[in-house]
């Protein structure tokens, strides 16, 4: 069956809005024909040369008034049906049904038969009733009449709330109500701003995309100067996460839900890089909303989202953290911050979660439990020598995988995935904790390590050579603390230090709670070499000479203490804040926040700054780039409300640490020891 689906009906005058998509047989978003569609209808969906899976009409405004969306999982089957006065959506057995007629949109949930949980009674009704914008629709005529004229929506939470005839609870069951004190409305933070935060709102309001109306997103810079803008008009989903960040602090969540949405949807996009389809699951690296000119419509236009899952990107770079890492913290975030949970139990939310961790789980050729990726997958979406198991990467992993266990729906179905992540987590930290940590101590280990050791029980597991102990390093570990290094594979280990996967073994406890006390006591010490000018450098210390020849390609963005290359990226410091934070050093964001207000707004918000020292604005920098602002604005309000910091990280969780870790035992044999993680927890605890 072609899951092609479409209410994009072509036959309004006014300017239609529809989010295209080449997808065809995907799971995800089809459209199951609706049982009573009526043979035109039908006809119209196959053989209508419109691939979208979801349809806003606007007016000319444009104002949003209508959507429409269906989900076609086996799982969950849901399909739509309308008659003249109702549109109806069928899903396992419920069917939910709207009253179409002129005036509010009304929302029945009927036959409620199923045994099932509660959970998906109240996940249908988030998705198709609860809404303002997102998947109500509401038109009068019903589909099988021409013109489809569709009006505002008028449907409020409160107008359908009333009308559910069941005894499902509607979607605020989790509500924490302590969470969403002080963050309830614009005002309340508009209070107390400064200048530069005032400053900071603005431009980040400035940013935003929408798309039929309402906002989606934010693009990557908004520098008015700048003629050549690549793709930093597109809302790329890594540099978004802040935005939605400052968003949901300030009690805006609409447009963190719509983002998260609507990137579930290009999630089941058909995306082909030279005939190779990627795997399914896949999210993008950006969008952009393009309006384009209806056929033979007199000046009437569509909105289209289209998607870059690296085809387009510069060098072809697979967005691993996009793909999926980045959107599930984000929902996590969105769950915790507005105390509800209905968005992440959505069927097709708990769908695209399902999909994204079958994409990171998949079995390959590795043989470690961190994932294998290629290099410039992350924020250094270039050639950087990074390829292999970069932390950055992992550090991204564990934080997703940390999220989808707590907001994974546990059922029949999806209980085998959730061991799946339980024991992946496992080892990844036992991993991590045990290989990437080094300090004064286990430098001091490496340099006298013993080479070519053929055994299970080897102390020097990857064959690293002593000789690759860089000579920086010898001089600039501290005595107190370490970090994790920035790659390791069979005779590598990259000591550089990477930034943004150090913050995160904080932030989400990858690192045990020792290591991740030795982080900061690091970047404290190194205060001159992390920060100096211009919170935070991407990574230390910069390849330079022959090795910058080698390892970037002779990239002269990557220059050293330019760019990737030991840049200053000031969006690091919301990652920096929430880590500090948690580790009771909030003294130190505060110091840092302090350094980059001096500077950043006078700057025009730079994406990055140069030199050793972070003193000039990158060579090559955008201005006003969006997430340097909202991370500087996530910061404040971090430092603000630090609650709010606590709701965004991970405490080592003991009951992972319970899990079996296989290991081999001096035999070769191999043994699962339950207790393994404890001891090496006990270990490095020392
Ligand atoms: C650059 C950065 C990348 C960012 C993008 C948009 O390519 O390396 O991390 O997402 O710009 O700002």
């Amino acid at each position: 069956m072609s899951a092609r689906s479409s209410i994009g009906i072509s036959t309004m005058k006014k300017p239609c809005c529809k989010i295209l998509s080449s997808y065809r047989n995907s799971l995800l978003f089809g459209f199951f024909p609706p049982r009573k569609m009526n043979h035109s209808m039908i006809d119209y969906l196959s053989k209508s040369q419109s691939k979208s899976v979801q349809c806003c009409i606007v007016d000319q405004k444009p104002h949003v008034i209508g959507y429409s969306k269906c989900l076609a999982d086996p799982n969950r089957q849901a399909f739509f049906v309308a008659d003249s006065n109702w549109v109806q959506f069928h899903s396992r057995g419920f069917i939910s049904k709207f009253r179409v007629d002129k005036g509010a949109t009304r929302g029945v949930l009927v036959i409620p038969n199923v045994a099932s949980d509660n959970r998906n009674h109240s996940t249908f009704v988030e998705a198709h009733v609860n809404e303002k914008s997102f998947e109500s629709i509401y038109m009068h005529g019903g589909l099988n009449v021409k013109p489809l004229v569709i009006e505002r929506i008028v449907a409020g939470h409160d107008a359908v709330k009333q009308e559910v005839e069941s005894k499902v609870d509607v979607n605020e069951s989790s509500l924490n109500v302590d969470s969403l004190k002080g963050l309830t409305n614009e005002s309340s933070v508009d209070r107390e701003l400064s200048e530069i935060e005032k400053e900071a709102w603005k431009l980040l309001r400035g940013a935003i995309v929408n798309y039929c109306g309402n906002p989606v997103g934010t693009v990557s810079a908004n520098d008015p100067a700048d003629n050549q803008p690549l793709n930093y008009d597109q809302i790329f989903i890594r540099d978004f996460v802040p935005s939605g960040l400052a968003f949901l602090l300030n009690g805006e969540d609409d447009i963190v839900k719509n983002f998260l949405l609507h990137t579930l949807q290009l999630q089941s996009w058909e995306k082909t890089v030279d005939c190779h389809s990627p795997g399914q699951g896949l999210m993008p690296a950006s969008f952009k909303v393009r309006t384009v000119p209806l056929d033979g419509s007199n000046g009437a236009y569509e909105e289209v989202l289209d998607p870059d899952f690296g085809e387009s990107a510069i060098g072809r770079v697979a967005p691993v953290d996009s793909a999926g890492l980045w959107w599930i913290i984000l929902l996590r975030a969105y769950g915790k911050i507005t105390g509800n949970y209905a968005l992440q139990e959505r069927v097709d939310v708990q769908t695209g979660i399902r999909l994204i961790l079958n994409l990171c789980l998949k079995d390959g050729f590795d043989m470690f439990p961190s994932l294998l990726v290629t290099d410039g997958s992350c924020m250094i979406d270039r050639r950087m020598g990074i390829h292999g198991h970069p932390l950055e990467i992992q550090a991204l992993f564990y934080a997703a995988l940390r999220s989808a266990r707590e907001m994974l729906t546990v059922n029949d179905g999806t209980k085998n995935l959730v061991a799946a992540v339980n024991s992946r987590l496992s080892a990844l930290s036992f991993h991590i904790r045990e290989y990437y940590w080094v300090d004064m101590k286990k430098i001091n280990e490496i340099y006298r390590y013993k080479t070519e050791e053929y055994s299970t029980d080897a102390t020097n597991k990857f064959n690293i050579y002593p000789d690759q102990i860089p000579s920086w390093l010898v001089d600039w570990i501290p005595d107190e603390g370490g970090y994790l290094i920035g790659n390791l594979q069979p005779a590598h280990m990259d000591f550089r230090f990477f930034t943004l996967g150090n913050l995160w073994a904080i932030v989400s406890s990858l690192g045990t709670k020792k290591q991740n006390e030795g982080i900061l006591n690091l970047i404290d010490i190194k205060w001159d070499d992390l920060v100096s000018y211009m919170p935070l450098k991407i990574c230390y210390p910069a390849l330079e000479s022959e090795e910058w020849r080698i390892i970037t390609g002779s990239d002269p963005k990557n220059t050293p203490w330019s760019y990737h290359n030991g840049g200053s990226w000031p969006t690091l410091l919301w990652q920096f804040t929430l880590a500090s934070i948690k580790m009771g050093k909030p003294e130190l964001a505060q110091k840092a926040v302090a350094l980059a207000e001096k500077r950043i707004s006078v700057d025009q918000w730079p994406e990055y700054y140069d030199t050793q020292s972070g003193r000039f604005i990158g060579k090559q920098s955008r201005l006003f780039q969006t997430w340097t602002i909202a991370g500087y604005l996530a910061s404040k309000m971090l430092l603000q409300n630090p609650e709010k910091a606590s709701l965004l990280i991970w405490e080592e969780d003991y009951e992972l640490l319970e899990t079996c870790v296989c290991a081999l035992g001096k035999n070769g044999q191999k043994r699962c020891s339950r207790f393994a993680a404890k001891y090496q927890l006990l270990s490095l605890e020392k």
